[in-house]
């Protein structure tokens, strides 16, 4: 079968999620099935939940997976609702290879690209919100702000103030005659890319209110019962990159008391788990005709699972023979610390009750990396 979409980092991302056995597997944004198909040729016990917005995307992928019959669920939704529908499930990876496709770029009845007759971005066609509507009826100081924040563009008023001139003698109704408004040649500057590519890259932000998508899947992985699960997150423009970064930094932080408090209050125990990659960055040969010449894609990926961090600190605590209670029920003791910290490591009393948080200390002269190590005498405890 053709693809009309080719997927991109496929070997990065088969290889972040090398370790994926059984569970399941959330393609949040299936797209034409790229990532989903190899993953699901790749490892032959996970079963797939599917979702894209797009139900043209759903309907191509029914039939481009169909040989892996009912190892996928189908979800025509956006991927701000999926963890909700799916949390339940042992969900072992999930993936968003966030924008738009070359299917949706491409096709010129969907309004993406610079030479379509019509006015749309919709990504699900069934939302209110069009391009059209952002264009002629958005005020001028709003149509500024999407220029400015969504597309970085330094010439914003400018770019807003020629449309909203020429939205007055007559609609701009075509994504062709918005493109020849706005200009498609790269002369702002010097750049490369063309203020129209980034006026439309914004329109569509707007349209689909993508930022706030990847803002609620991200709280909402967050706020799920999801344990022991690889997230990736591939991105295309700065502001995607910086709310994924942002988030995945400060997801590894234990400590969570502002900067003002002088001593821990919040139990330091707050990490969800670990960055896997610094954000890699690989020639996208295929994809977004939007992007600019030789853009790159970023690939960030975080392990989710605190009780894998507790399992595999509760192993190394057995191997000193020492006892371990529940680590997140105990407030931070500083005098206990302050003991520990500062008694020779080979003198651990006996029947020592040990609670384990998220840091790292040294005990009996090994480190024990990410936990924090609380002793104290099993009268006590
Ligand atoms: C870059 S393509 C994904 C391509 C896919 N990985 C593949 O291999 O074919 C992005 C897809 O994500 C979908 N999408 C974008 N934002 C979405 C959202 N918030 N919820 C659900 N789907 C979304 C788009 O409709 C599009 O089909």
């Amino acid at each position: 079968m053709d693809t009309p979409h080719i997927p991109v980092l496929i070997n990065e991302v088969t290889n972040i999620f090398s370790n994926l056995d059984s569970g399941y597997f959330v393609d949040c944004t299936l797209g034409y099935a790229g990532h989903s198909y190899e993953i699901l040729k790749k490892y032959k016990n996970v079963k797939l939940i599917a979702c894209d917005r797009d139900i043209e995307a759903i309907n191509f992928s029914k039939n481009r997976l169909s040989e892996f019959g009912d190892r996928v669920n189908f979800f025509h939704t956006s991927f701000s609702k999926i963890i909700d529908e799916c949390e339940s499930l042992p969900i072992r990876g999930i993936l968003a290879d966030i924008g738009v496709s070359s299917l949706q770029l491409d096709k010129l009845s969907r309004g993406f690209g610079f030479d379509s007759e019509v006015l749309d971005m919709r990504m699900n066609q069934s939302d209110g919100l069009n391009a059209y509507d952002v264009v002629n009826r958005y005020p001028k100081n709003e149509l500024e702000r999407i220029f400015r924040d969504y597309g970085e563009l330094r010439e914003y008023k400018k770019i807003a103030k020629k449309i909203c001139d020429e939205r007055e003698k007559t609609p701009i109704d075509s994504a062709k005659k918005l493109s020849e408004i706005i200009g498609t040649k790269s002369h702002f500057g010097g750049r490369k890319i063309s203020p129209a590519t980034l006026a439309f890259q914004a329109i569509r932000i707007e349209v689909n209110d993508e930022l706030n998508e990847l803002k609620t899947l991200l709280e909402s992985i967050k706020a799920s019962k999801i344990d022991n699960c690889i997230l990736a997150i591939i991105s295309f423009h700065s502001l995607e990159d910086r709310i994924v970064k942002q988030t995945f930094k400060s997801w590894t932080k234990s400590c969570i008391c502002p900067p003002e408090v002088f001593k821990c209050e919040c139990g330091d125990n707050h990490s969800i788990g670990k960055i896997l990659t610094k954000l890699s960055e690989v020639k996208d040969n295929f994809d977004r005709a939007f992007a600019e010449e030789n853009k790159t894609g970023d690939l960030a990926a975080f392990e989710k699972g605190i009780k894998l961090i507790q399992e595999q600190f509760n192993k190394v605590l057995e191997e000193f023979g020492l006892e371990t209670i529940d680590p997140t029920g105990e407030v931070f003791d500083p005098n206990l610390h302050e003991a520990l910290m500062n008694q020779p490591s080979d003198t651990v009393p006996e029947g020592s009750v040990i609670q384990v948080f998220q840091k790292g200390y040294r005990i009996k002269n090994k480190l024990l990396k990410v936990a924090k190590v609380i002793v104290s005498s099993g009268a006590s405890a």
